[in-house]
């Protein structure tokens, strides 16, 4: 059994019939439900905000893995949590204070994750490594589903999963992850692995999630 997990990002669902989306994907055996939330501002694309996310809960009990690409993000860290957020994904990169949205997040029980941008240094991490749950590492500036996947953050993948060592955090990637780029991933360390197009390119959302986590 494959210790990678596979989180399908609902970034390439079809809007149109998301709660059906979810179940799909839940029955076609994901382990986390990526959600891309972007507000325009720290990305220049508009996604979902949480009563989207309030209305897609029921419509699977799996893990809602919660990527906030918005700044500022404090004040908003409860709507997400009230929402069903299990891991909620705060970028390295806003302009709040990044240990206090962490500490917000753990004290309500949810996991905490942090997420660099392919410029951003994994430098930057490891002040936070205590409070981290998760580390999620863009391979693709974010914004859009379907972009190619940016091999020089191969080496940031590999050095982060030396940084974490013995520590139980997980490491997610986000971009460009398809069959071949999958595998370079997990050989450098990580062991989430983020996919919207790749899932979502046809309706074999099963076959497509049991190839992903092959390698
Ligand atoms: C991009 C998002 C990614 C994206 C992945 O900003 O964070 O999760 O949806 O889509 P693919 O797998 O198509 O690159
Ligand atoms: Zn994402």
């Amino acid at each position: 059994m494959s210790s990678v997990k596979i989180a399908p990002s609902i970034l390439s669902a079809n809007f149109a019939k998301l709660g059906e989306e979810i179940s799909m994907i839940d029955k076609a055996g994901c382990d986390y439900i990526h959600i891309d939330v972007m507000d325009g501002h720290f990305v220049p694309n508009i996604t979902f905000g949480p009563e989207i996310i309030k209305k897609i809960r029921p419509y699977t009990k799996k893990i809602f893995d919660v990527h906030l690409m918005i700044n500022p993000v404090k004040k908003f860290i409860p709507d997400y949590i009230n929402a069903g957020a299990d891991i909620i994904t705060i970028h390295e990169e806003i302009n709040d204070d990044v240990e206090n949205c962490l500490r917000l997040i753990k004290k309500h029980g949810l996991k905490t994750g942090i997420s660099i941008k392919p410029n951003t240094s994994e430098k930057k991490l490891e002040k936070y490594l205590d409070l981290l749950d998760l580390i999620l590492v863009m391979t693709v500036e974010p914004g859009f589903g379907g972009q190619t996947f940016m091999h020089s953050q191969l080496k940031k993948i590999k050095n982060i999963r030396e940084m974490i060592g013995e520590k139980s955090i997980d490491l997610e990637v986000d971009g460009g992850i398809n069959n071949s780029t999958s595998k370079l991933t997990i050989e450098a360390g990580a062991n989430v692995l983020v996919a919207g197009s790749a899932v979502f390119r046809n309706c074999n959302y099963k076959h497509n999630i049991e190839e992903l986590r092959s390698i």
